[in-house]
């Protein structure tokens, strides 16, 4: 890991450990739900990509760590209803108890909608402060995370459960559910870095190639990974009976598309008007990473 993003790393984390301390009243306990939750570790992929790209522009990062770690509080809402009963059910989360084993299951679902709204709110104060680029940045945030977007995803994942899809609605799955909010953090960071027309073209192209290996790759560890690296439980796509990229192509295939579409990302940073070498650095650690 180059030294920038584990810096980002460590930035995000202290912002993230400050925000819910000492909120609270009779309600304490949907912030040690949440904070539980977002504080247990993660790779804060989303917030570094969207702090590296937005560097690539301008370098006042300590400005815009709020919309960082908006992103990464709807994406932990996602994995904390992701991982509930009605859902995937599964018991194991960051290498942690999931949050409806440790809390239960009501202040689990309450602990991602706050998640949420409280990551919205942060998004309008954030665009309130920092004018129409932050404005428009937000609101491509809200809707990668919503019926568009992540939540899209969500829903054909779900329905799909004991059904073989076709590579079309399967491509769709990962695109949406993962990819959205990865391609979002990359291209909202460039609008608000006011990053030239054919920067956030190519960005997009990017963010969307990047998703989609990143999802093909979440579903090869959860058959080769390491629970102890992994920090979850491997095959819960098998006991849930999904369909995936291994369950259609098997685990070769998966491996050369992860591969192809690394080689894409790499090239398509290559056409920036700028040098994206932390962004190609962090492409290839995601290709090779184990957790
Ligand atoms: C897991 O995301 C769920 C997917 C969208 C594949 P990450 O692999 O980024 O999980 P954390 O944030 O590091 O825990
Ligand atoms: C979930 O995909 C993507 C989300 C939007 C949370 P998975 O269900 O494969 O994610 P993991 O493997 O539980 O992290
Ligand atoms: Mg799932
Ligand atoms: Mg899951
Ligand atoms: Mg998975």
């Amino acid at each position: 890991m180059s030294n920038k993003i584990n810096y980002y790393r460590d930035y995000i984390n202290n912002y993230l450990n400050l925000y819910f301390k000492g909120k609270g009243s009779y309600n304490r306990i949907i912030y040690d739900s949440a904070s539980y939750s977002i504080n247990i570790g993660g790779k804060r992929i989303r917030p570094i990509l969207f702090l590296l790209t937005y560097g690539l522009y301008k370098d006042n990062y300590e400005d815009v760590i709020e919309m960082a770690s908006a992103i990464e509080m709807i994406h932990t809402y996602s994995l904390v209803h992701d991982d509930l009963p009605c859902m995937d059910n599964d018991d194991l989360r960051r290498g942690m108890p999931t949050n409806h084993k440790k809390f239960g299951e009501s202040i689990a679902v309450l602990a991602g909608d706050m998640l949420l709204n409280e990551a919205m709110s942060m998004l309008m104060k954030f665009s309130i402060k920092n004018g129409d680029k932050a404005l428009l940045a937000s609101k491509e945030i809200a809707e990668a995370a919503g019926p568009e977007g992540m939540i899209g995803g969500q829903i054909v994942d779900i329905i799909n459960e004991n059904k073989q899809i076709s590579k079309d609605e399967l491509i769709y799955m990962h695109n949406k559910k993962t990819g959205e909010l990865i391609r979002v953090s990359i291209v909202a960071a460039a609008i608000l870095a006011n990053a030239p027309k054919e920067d956030i073209k190519i960005l997009n192209d990017f963010g969307l190639k990047l998703g989609l290996a990143f999802q093909i790759k979440d579903d090869i560890l959860d058959i080769v990974g390491d629970v102890s690296k992994l920090g979850k439980n491997t095959k819960s796509d098998e006991n849930n009976h999904k369909s995936n990229f291994i369950s259609l192509f098997g685990l070769e295939y998966c491996e050369n598309e992860c591969i192809k579409l690394t080689k894409e990302c790499v090239e398509l940073l290559k056409g920036l008007s700028v040098n994206a070498i932390e962004l190609e650095d962090l492409t290839l650690e995601l290709l090779n990473r184990e957790f």
